[in-house]
């Protein structure tokens, strides 16, 4: 979704601003939606393993939390608006909805391993083509974001897991 910019006198060209603004408003609608479909799991999961999938659904919110903070702060860095209302990551989002009657650990480790797998994929998308644009900076924010994705995601996964 296209926004206006505000006055920044952040040297890079319009262009690569108002690209990576974008980019980094999808990715914003994700990771909000994300956070939210982890404390649902957090606020739901029951089980033998209640605890430790209840801490740990709390520890990937507050994780995701984190660096959606991170990420709405650099589109306004660049002289954008950041979109993080209910309404623009309902829009927004492209995330499966998160199921709202599952009730097992399992059920909530595969729904949210689902999730977490594919804003991994996402992430990715968004380090190759901040990269491409030439702003090394929402790239590296965007490195730091996979590299948690990808550690959430091994210990959600964890408690689900057969050899392959
Ligand atoms: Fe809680």
């Amino acid at each position: 979704m296209k926004t206006p910019l505000w006055n920044s006198s952040n040297d890079q060209p319009k262009a690569t601003r108002t690209a990576m603004i974008e980019l980094l408003n999808q990715q914003l609608a994700d990771a909000l939606d994300l956070g939210l479909q982890s404390k649902q799991a957090h606020w739901n999961v029951k089980g033998p393993a209640f605890i430790a999938l209840h801490e740990l659904f709390d520890d990937a919110a507050a994780t995701i939390s984190k660096f959606a903070d991170e990420i709405a702060e650099r589109t306004v860095a660049l002289g954008g608006f950041a979109q993080g209302t209910v309404q623009t990551i309902a829009e927004g989002t492209r995330l499966t909805a998160y199921p709202l009657h599952i009730l097992t650990g399992y059920e909530h480790v595969q729904a949210l391993a689902a999730a977490l797998a594919h804003y991994a994929e996402s992430t990715r998308t968004a380090i190759e083509t901040a990269t491409k644009t030439g702003d090394a900076g929402t790239a590296d924010l965007f490195t730091g974001i996979s590299r948690d994705i990808d550690d959430l995601l091994w210990k959600v996964e964890a408690h689900a897991a057969t050899k392959s």
